[in-house]
């Protein structure tokens, strides 16, 4: 087989570049080593920047989100037993949508199957070969038959734990990581929302999120320790733990129903530098993780595709600069992001490591940050995101 782009996974990041490689004519295969609907399981984040509905638009797959999702013009911020309302519509001008990226998965993948663009799904022991020249391949194992792909070039949308930036030689890539000594677990359950918008809290039991995926159903996530296992937390024992830690107007609003999904994952703050080698490139959680707070993982990923496709485009309309400055352009927005996660993530969870002082410090600041309009602009500011130019 031979492609213009041999695109590494079927997370957000690939079957959104896809699509937008698409738009610009250009030929691309995605190859995914899960089936369709092991990808479509994994629950995982909920908030859409303007920039992520804007790509996604660009790329044709906006319609049921404009027709689902739920806009919302602010969150709130929960600690010592209040609330307080950030307005990130009159401090910003912008919204965030809620709208799961298990439905972003699902509308990419049958805008992809309409396309008839080709998807590998299932390929085992994927395989990236030859960036470092002008004629990249891709190999893999489908139905016992090892397959080739001939491409220009190979996108890396394969998350973490993926195999593009653990092909990269190690002299190539620095590596910047930060891990919390906690982690969220998260239940899934079609109960109302405690709240028409989402909580975030820090409490002296640990943060707690309250946010949702539609009037019915609600995504509910508490900090644990890395130590907790899953099969340990009955639905019973959340929703105990969960209405200890939620203010007390939202505590009398919560109603419980069965997990139709419970996970624990861990908090990394990560970067890869530079996402570029050769004719590979890195994109989304290939190239960088956030800790889930700040809720940029999913619009990190979205707006590495932005540029990458935009910069293949021009690459196949006669001009090398767009690849040449992708890594450059990516890694700016990326150490924005990095930054705001880190920050409300240190300013949301319970660090009992670092003592009273430590605790009284977060409390003045959250205090600091509800009384001062600039601090509250600065962090809307950075929760609705940055548009991709
Ligand atoms: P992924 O979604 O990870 O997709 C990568 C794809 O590549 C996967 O389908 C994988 O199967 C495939 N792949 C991996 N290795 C190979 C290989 N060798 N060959 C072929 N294919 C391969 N963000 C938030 O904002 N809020 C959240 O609550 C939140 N929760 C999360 C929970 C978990 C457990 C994780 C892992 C992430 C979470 N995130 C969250 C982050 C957000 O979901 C990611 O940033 C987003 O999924 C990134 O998309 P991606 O396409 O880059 O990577
Ligand atoms: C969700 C996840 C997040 O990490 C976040 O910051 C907000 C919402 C969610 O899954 O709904």
């Amino acid at each position: 087989m031979r492609t213009q782009v041999a695109i590494i996974g079927a997370g957000p990041a690939g079957l959104l570049l896809g699509a937008l490689l698409h738009r610009s004519g250009i030929d691309n295969v995605v190859v995914e080593q899960r089936s369709a609907d092991y990808v479509l399981g994994r629950i995982r984040a909920g908030v859409l920047e303007q920039v992520a509905v804007d790509l996604l638009d660009e790329a044709g797959v906006g319609a049921r989100l404009h027709a689902e999702g739920l806009p919302h013009d602010g969150v709130n911020l929960s600690f010592g037993g209040q609330r307080h309302r950030i307005d990130l519509h009159a401090l910003t001008g912008k919204r965030v949508v809620v709208y799961g990226q298990t439905e972003v998965t699902r509308d990419l993948m049958d805008h992809r199957r309409s396309l008839g663009r080709p998807t590998v799904y299932e390929a085992d022991q994927v395989a990236v070969h030859g960036f470092d020249g002008d004629k990249p391949w891709v190999t893999f194992v489908k139905d016992a038959q090892v397959q080739r792909i001939d491409a220009d070039f190979i996108a890396g949308c394969d998350g973490f734990h993926g195999v593009c930036r653990a092909s990269v030689p190690a002299g190539a890539i620095t590596e910047h990581e930060k891990v919390y000594p906690f982690g969220w677990l998260g239940l899934l359950a079609d109960v109302p929302p405690v709240n028409h918008e989402l909580i975030y809290g820090h409490t002296e039991r640990g943060f707690m999120l309250a946010s949702m995926r539609s009037a019915t159903r609600s995504r509910f996530y508490l900090q644990c320790p890395l130590t907790d296992r899953v099969e340990d937390w009955s639905d019973d024992a959340f929703y105990d733990e969960f209405a200890r830690r939620l203010p007390p107007d939202a505590a009398a609003r919560l109603v419980r129903g069965p997990a139709l999904e419970k996970s624990i994952a861990p908090l990394r703050s990560f970067v890869a530098e530079p996402l570029r080698f050769g004719r590979l490139f890195l994109a989304g959680d290939a190239g960088h993780i956030v800790p889930p707070t700040g809720a940029k993982g999913l619009n990190l990923a979205a707006s590495d595709v932005g540029l990458l496709s935009r910069a293949l485009a021009e690459f196949y309309g006669g001009s090398p600069a767009g690849i040449d400055t992708y890594s450059q352009r990516a890694l700016a927005r990326i150490w924005k992001a990095e930054r705001f996660s880190w920050w409300f993530t240190q300013l949301m969870h319970r660090f009992p490591e670092n003592g009273s002082f430590g605790e009284r410090m977060q409390q003045a600041e959250l205090a600091y940050l509800v009384q001062s309009e600039s601090a509250q602009q600065a962090m809307a500011e950075n929760y609705v995101g940055l548009p991709l130019a």
